[in-house]
């Protein structure tokens, strides 16, 4: 039977039948409330705007962005790119505990799918655009080891015309005396690198800079099309939006009731909700960190964005205004380690979790909100978070769920 939304609340007052009690909750046994928090969770083809980078949604950009996203020659090694971490065929994860670039990253890979949305990137939120959060691995020694007077040469020589396209022709950095083969700056002013770099002239370190900072934000402005296309789960959503009570039949009952625990008694929603279910905050979960000790999170990742080279407020920004920035406050009571909430697209996919990638399937984690065997070493536990006793049927069903939110990534986002 097909119903609207409105008489499947018993609100259609016209009717020649004999007035029926009100429905409620309808057939589905979703309330009115729960039925607005399903549209909200709905895959939607949106941008989240972002003022710090003029090129955000410029196509050229894109374009550039997305061939740099996929070139090793950005790596000195010729070894690594983006994607050797951020691999498309396993949702832009890389199905490691930790990363793996040069060296070992001292936490796991997250996905770059729908990562543009939130104000804040990296498990700490250290960066706070996706132009800045792409000088991280570029320049980590760990990751792909890179430095911003290698990637300039790239942008001037290999990617010459799609560079001059958005920005205009790169300049000339073939005089040897003036731009060294690699440099960068560096927090410790004795490696070579940052010889080198301290070694140029002023004008010449702000052009290389420059340079790189375009290069950034087409990258960044490629990993905005970077986003899980429709899931059964939304099929399910515009089938009930359309009247169909059954949801078009497009989850099954063990996907419906693990959708229920979701909103209901697991309280999952209250920090993984919107499209990408994810509040884009930080919370801390008190899980153990595999290799001991324990990891400072946001109130390191707060101090560390808000003096950053490459923050809103900084001159490189296109932003006239950085509210986010100005009422941070990296002393916040909640903040020791805290993590951004990950998303759960695709999530039954990209196994190992959590940012120290110690739970190796969706059951350790279910396991881990079921008992809350650990405290957390510094900082408090989330105090929304109880110990869910979750039967071995619901954390079936809560899998089930999960299931339904796969969904094949956008062509767009694939190498070129
Ligand atoms: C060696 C593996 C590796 C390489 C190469 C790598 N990344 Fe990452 N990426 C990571 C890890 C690990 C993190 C999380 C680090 C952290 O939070 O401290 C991360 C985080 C991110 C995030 C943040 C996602 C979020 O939700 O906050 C984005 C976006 C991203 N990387 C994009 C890139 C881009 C763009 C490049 C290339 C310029 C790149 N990565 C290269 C491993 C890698
Ligand atoms: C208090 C906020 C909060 C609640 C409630 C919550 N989560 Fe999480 N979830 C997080 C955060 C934060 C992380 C990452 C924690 C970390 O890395 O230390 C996370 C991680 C996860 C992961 C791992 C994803 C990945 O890519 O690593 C899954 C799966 C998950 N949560 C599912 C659930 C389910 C299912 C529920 C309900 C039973 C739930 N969460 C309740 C905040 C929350």
């Amino acid at each position: 039977m097909r119903l609207g939304w409105i008489a499947a609340l018993g609100l259609a007052a016209c009717t020649t039948e004999a007035p029926r009690p009100a429905a409620r909750p309808s057939s589905t046994g979703w309330t009115a409330d729960e039925r607005a928090q399903l549209t909200k969770l709905r895959m939607v083809d949106w941008l989240a705007k972002d003022p710090t980078n003029s090129w955000a949604d410029d196509p050229k950009a894109i374009a550039l962005g997305r061939a740099l996203f996929y070139d090793k020659s950005l790596s000195p090694s010729g070894s690594y790119a983006c994607s050797s971490c951020h691999d498309p065929s396993k949702h832009f994860t890389d199905g490691l505990p930790v990363a793996q670039g040069v060296g070992t990253a001292g936490r796991h890979t997250p996905t770059v799918e729908g990562a543009q949305h939130g104000p804040w990137f990296f498990w700490d939120g250290r960066a706070d655009s996706m132009w800045a959060q792409a000088s991280g691995p570029l320049e980590n020694p760990v990751e792909m080891g890179s430095d911003r007077m290698r990637v300039a040469r790239v942008l001037s020589t290999a990617h010459r015309d799609a560079y001059a396209a958005v920005f205009g022709p790169p300049p000339d950095l073939t005089d040897a005396a003036r731009f060294p083969a690699d440099a960068r700056p560096d927090g410790d002013a004795t490696v070579p690198l940052a010889i080198a770099w301290s070694g140029m002239a002023d004008a010449d370190r702000t052009l290389v800079t420059g340079m790189f900072v375009n290069g950034l934000k087409a990258i960044a402005a490629f990993e905005r099309t970077v986003l899980p296309g429709d899931a059964p789960f939304d099929a399910y959503v515009d089938a009930l939006h359309g009247g169909d009570l059954t949801g078009g039949g497009k989850l099954d009952e063990a996907a419906v009731r693990g959708l229920r625990l979701f909103l209901r008694d697991g309280n999952c929603i209250a920090c993984h909700h919107g499209p990408l279910f994810t509040d884009g905050a930080f919370h801390n979960l008190g899980t153990p960190e595999p290799r001991g000790g324990f990891d400072p999170g946001r109130s390191v990742g707060a101090s560390a964005v808000k003096t950053a080279e490459f923050n809103c407020e900084s001159g490189w920004s296109d932003a006239p205004d950085c509210p986010e920035l100005r009422y941070l406050n990296p002393d916040f009571l909640d903040f020791p380690s805290a993590f951004k909430t990950p998303t759960l697209r695709n999530v039954t996919l990209t196994a190992p979790y959590m940012h120290h990638g110690g739970m190796k399937d969706l059951d350790a984690v279910l396991e881990f909100y079921s008992a809350l065997p650990t405290q957390p070493v510094v900082g408090h536990r989330e105090l929304t978070l109880k110990p869910l006793n979750l039967t071995p049927a619901q954390r079936e069903d809560l899998k089930a769920f999960l299931r339904s939110l796969e969904a094949p990534v956008r062509p767009e986002a694939l190498p070129p």
